[in-house]
Order: structure tokens, then sequence, then C-alpha cells
């Protein structure tokens, strides 16, 4: 298999454990074992006795009832636990294209829904973001346009890496319309639902919306378990997890026990988790709030409505990787500049994390000698 590397994780690999302080993460802020355990009565013992043979092709039946849970009318037989969100991207890609295959981009991306059909001999086309009055919005006349009878899937991510935005349920629904027109998959990228800034902005799962809508699950961001690495495909089209379920068995053939049973852990209490994780998000918006209108010459941002991320507009012609090499050199502080995406003259900053405050202070410091 020949594939670009993943700028993303290579620049990631490179940093994130070396930079002193980060205003870029995309996931929210994680706990202990201990802390999660101690959110269920007898939880503790339980994992302790937790039997470490293999576990389940398709992922521990109760597991996949507390995932279903999580959607309006999916069941446990309607998804398919992987390693985290990356996998089910691969297991997907792999087992629903082939050469000469079109698939239409959400773009800019998380770069596996580009580089893993690009390579395997698919033709990739972007649906590129459009800033009006410095909002992200995608024209739905123009991804109807780029459909030729060779299209296969739609990828999509909502809440969007890297720029915030999000559908709201009339284009959803108008999206739906034109994949449906002209029976092609959405394979929907949901890794930060449940991070709705007011719970009006919720919107349905594609899975649960779209006969053929594939979403993507995990617990790594909204719930802040990445360590996990337990995510999940939900899909009413039994083909497709039948597909995916066999070509499994190929990487990981199941998941971690362990891992399953702290994610049925997790998604009991995901109340618990996503009223935490929000809190911190609306702690630290008002934070990076007050910073932007004091450099509105520097930089404008769009504040999202769902999610932990946002993608900020450099106003200076310093080129953002330049800019990001010099922060992290001089301030210790890890950007992520949006050249990363293919997407020059931006960064991407999160607010799910608790030390954003102090990492700001030290952005703000640099701004300042700057
Ligand atoms: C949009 C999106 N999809 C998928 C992933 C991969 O998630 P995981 O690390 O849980 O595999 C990420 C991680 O940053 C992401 O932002």
């Amino acid at each position: 298999m020949t594939i670009k590397p993943f700028r993303l994780e290579r620049y990631y690999t490179l940093y994130e454990f070396t930079a002193k302080y980060s205003l870029c993460n995309s996931d929210c802020e994680a706990m202990s074992i201990g802390d999660l355990l101690a959110l269920e009565d007898g939880a503790q013992e339980k994992f302790n006795n937790l039997w470490l043979g293999y576990t389940e092709t398709k992922g521990h039946p109760a597991l996949r009832r507390d995932i279903a849970a999580t959607y309006e009318q999916l069941s446990d037989e309607d998804l398919l636990v992987c390693t985290g969100a990356q996998e089910p991207i691969f297991l997907f890609s792999q087992a629903m294209l082939k050469a000469g295959d079109e698939v239409i981009v959400q773009t800019p991306c998380y770069q596996s829904v580009q580089s893993i059909p690009e390579s395997m001999g698919c033709k990739v086309m972007d649906w590129l973001v459009k800033y009006e009055n410095g909002v992200p919005t995608f024209d739905l006349a123009e991804l109807e346009k780029m459909i030729t009878n060779k299209t296969k899937v739609i990828y999509i991510n909502t809440p969007h890496n890297p720029t915030g935005f999000h559908f709201s349920k009339e284009q959803q629904k108008a999206l739906i319309e034109i994949a449906r027109r002209h029976n092609i998959i959405i394979f929907s990228d949901e890794v930060y639902r449940e991070l709705e800034h007011q719970p009006v902005y919720a919107i349905s799962g594609f899975g649960d919306a779209y006969e053929n809508g594939v979403s993507l699950g995990v617990m790594s961001k909204a719930y802040g378990l990445p360590g996990l690495r337990i995510g999940w495909l939900a899909t009413k089209n039994q083909e497709i997890l039948e597909k995916v379920a066999m070509l499994k068995e190929y990487t990981t053939i199941c998941n971690s026990a362990p891992s399953e049973f702290l994610a049925g852990v997790g998604l009991r209490n995901r109340q618990h988790l996503l009223d935490r994780n929000l809190s911190i998000i609306n702690q630290n918006l008002p934070l990076y709030d007050a910073f932007f209108e004091k450099h509105a010459d520097l930089f404008s941002w769009y504040k999202p409505n769902a999610g932990p991320i946002a993608f900020v507009k450099m106003n200076f012609t310093t080129a953002d990787m330049a800019f990001s090499q010099r922060v992290l050199k001089e301030a210790k502080l890890l950007l992520l500049p949006g050249g990363i995406y293919d997407y020059p003259g931006f960064f991407r900053i999160g607010f799910g994390r608790k030390a954003i405050p102090e990492a700001l202070e030290v952005f703000e410091s640099f701004i300042e000698k700057m």
C-alpha cells in the first residue's frame, strides 16, 4: 500500500508530548481509570474480575447496547465496535471502495478520508469550505454538481474539524435528500457529536437519519477518553457492517476487553462526562472571545456552536507554518497550522482542556512581545 504520510498525526508525533503548552488539542479533558470507575457502584470490583479472553468481533453486546442508547432508532445490531475512530475510517473505505470510484470529501478534513481512498485509486473530490463574512459554509448546490454516476461516498464531519462548522437540521435533511436521489452513502464522522454548546444545535446521527448513512462515533473526543481507543460505526445498512466486520478480522479481530468495559462505564455515565466537558468549554470560550477581541487586528475567529475546536484566521502575512514554529520555539506552545490541512493562513485551537487558560496567557505574552 502506498499512502501519503498523515501530516496531522506526524506533527503530533513530533510535538504533542514535548511542547510544554498546547492550544490545539481536539479532545476534551481525560480522566483516570479510578475516577471513571468511581462513577458507577460496583464497577471497580467488576473491572478487577474482568476476564481477559478474546471478545466478540462486533463488540461486546452490552457495550453495543450502551452505544445504541446514544442514537434514536439504531439498535445493538446496527453497530460495529472498532479501535478508535481511525480504524473504522480505514476499514470502511477499504471495504466499500475500489479503484475508479469517486468520493466527495468535505474539506479541509481529517486527512484519512482523503488519503485512504486516494491510495486505493479512487478519485477524491474536495467539497471546499467557503467563508462568508468570516462564517464557514458548505454549498449544497455545489456538492450536487460534483456528483457523477461513479460517486460512491460523501464523507462529511459534523461538528467539523477544523472549522467548527456544524450542519443545521435543515442542511442535514437537504444533504440526505441529495444523497438519496443519487443512491450515495454518507459517511458521517461524528466524533464531536453531543458537544453542542446549546441543545438546540443537536442533530440526529446520519446513521439514524438516512438508510445509507454511516455514523462514526468514538470515546476520544466528546467523552474525553481517547486512551480507551474505542470507536464504532453505526448504520442501518447491514451490508456495510458485514463487509467492514470481515475486514476487521484482518486488522484487530476484536477490541481490548478492559477498554470495552471502561467505555461502557463512560457511556452509562455520559451525561456526567458531557456536563463536565461542556463546563470546561464554557469556561474557556469567553477567554478566547476576550483574547480575539483584544487582538482583532491580528486574528479573527468563527466561534462554533458545537465541538471543542475552532479555526483562527491570521490577519498578517507570516506563513502559518513559520508562525507556529516560532510560537513553539519561543513560547514552547503548540498551535496546529492550517498548512497541515492544506488550508494556509489559519491555525486550529481547542477549548476542551482545563489547561487552556494557562496556555492562552503564554500565547498572550508571546503576542505582546511580538
Ligand atoms: C474528525 C476526526 N476524525 C477522526 C479522528 C480520529 O480519532 P481517534 O484518535 O479516536 O482514532 C480524529 C482525531 O483527531 C478527528 O478529529
